[in-house]
């Protein structure tokens, strides 16, 4: 098959091979199924996004757009347009994207299926203030729609309401985007990988390990935790696959099952989750076409559950593929 492995480039220099690592990695295995491989960068010139989409005429595009030029967003319209285009390719569609990139509107929808999260509050901009009732400190305090831990650190962690409103200002005025207020959920950190349309299955969950935190921080990935590392964040934690008893290993799964469910998330994605002391587990996110690179906790769950990686990428393509043949 023909496929075009499409991606962002961060700088304006178009002909620039600098591609996020998970690129050449998903091109490289694609070719090593038998298929012809190009790769397609762009950085915000829709034109240029057209024009080598029309001239390749790929079977497949494989979706690895993030953003698109400035705009950390970007990713949701790109997708639309590729179905604008009618052409099959991985991943969420813009509906669902759209919908696990708010993480105000994934709670409500988590609630119709009585999936647990934390409470909250969001601070939009220009619209009114909306909560989901009344909110216990300490509260968490992040980006609405960012991802990546954009805009969580040391104190995203707040005690009182001035704290709160500080970092709710910070928030609106460096990142652009609403601030959503969460109770803070103490506890094991787990992520869980699915897979699947009609019947979605869960990978064995990874345990964050925090053993190696720094003292008298509050135990979360954090930017540093994730990016820094040179950092005692970073450092300090280890994604490992989970130790658990069957019963909660199969509560776990279920629950990112049923968040993946209540998303619509479409061939693959990661959903986050913390384990309380009393047993609860709650939802802080969904990921619909989450990270894929070789070294993600993602290709490590289905490494542990029978999916290399190269065996990853072809399951990706065929849950694409059969989407798009029965729509068409
Ligand atoms: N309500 C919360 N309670 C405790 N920790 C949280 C909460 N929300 C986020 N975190 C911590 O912050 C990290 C990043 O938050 P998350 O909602 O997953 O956003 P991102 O899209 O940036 O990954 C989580 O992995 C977790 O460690
Ligand atoms: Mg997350």
């Amino acid at each position: 098959m023909k496929i075009t492995v499409l991606t962002y480039l961060d700088s304006e220099d178009e002909n620039s091979k600098d591609y996020d690592p998970v690129v050449p990695q998903v091109a490289r295995t694609l070719r090593k199924l038998g298929h012809r491989v190009s790769v397609l960068g762009v950085h915000g010139d829709v034109k240029r996004l057209i024009t080598g989409l029309s001239r390749r005429k790929p079977d497949l595009v494989f979706n690895l757009m993030e953003m698109f030029g400035d705009n950390v967003f970007g990713d949701i319209p790109v997708t639309g347009l590729l179905e604008l285009l009618g052409l099959a390719h991985t991943g969420s569609g813009p509906g669902e994207l759209y919908l696990s990139q708010d993480k105000g509107l994934t709670k409500k929808l988590l609630a119709f299926e009585d999936i647990l999260y934390p409470r909250f509050a969001v601070f939009a901009r220009d619209t009114a203030f909306e909560t989901g009732g009344n909110l216990r400190m300490p509260l968490f305090v992040k980006p609405l729609r960012s991802d990546a831990s954009l805009g969580i650190g040391g104190k995203s962690l707040v005690h009182d309401a001035v704290a709160l409103m500080e970092r709710v200002s910070v928030i609106r005025k460096e990142l652009d985007d609403a601030a959503l207020a969460e109770e803070y959920i103490e506890g094991r950190e787990f992520y869980v990988g699915v897979i699947g349309n009609a019947q979605p299955k869960a990978l064995p969950p990874v345990e964050i390990d925090f053993t190696g935190f720094p003292e008298g921080v509050p135990k979360v990935m954090d930017s540093k935790a994730k990016w820094d590392e040179r950092s005692k964040e970073y450092k300090g934690t280890r994604s490992v696959l989970a130790q658990l008893p069957d019963e909660l290993r199969a509560r776990l799964q279920k629950v990112a099952v049923d968040a993946y469910r209540a998303l619509r998330v479409r061939d693959y994605g990661r959903v986050d989750l913390r384990l309380t002391d009393t047993g609860e587990i709650y939802v802080l996110e969904v990921n619909a076409s989450c990270y894929l690179d070789k070294e993600s906790e993602f290709a490590m769950a289905a490494a542990a559950g029978g999916l290399d990686y190269k065996r990853l990428i072809e399951r990706i393509v065929d849950l694409a593929l059969a989407r798009h043949k029965k729509r068409s």
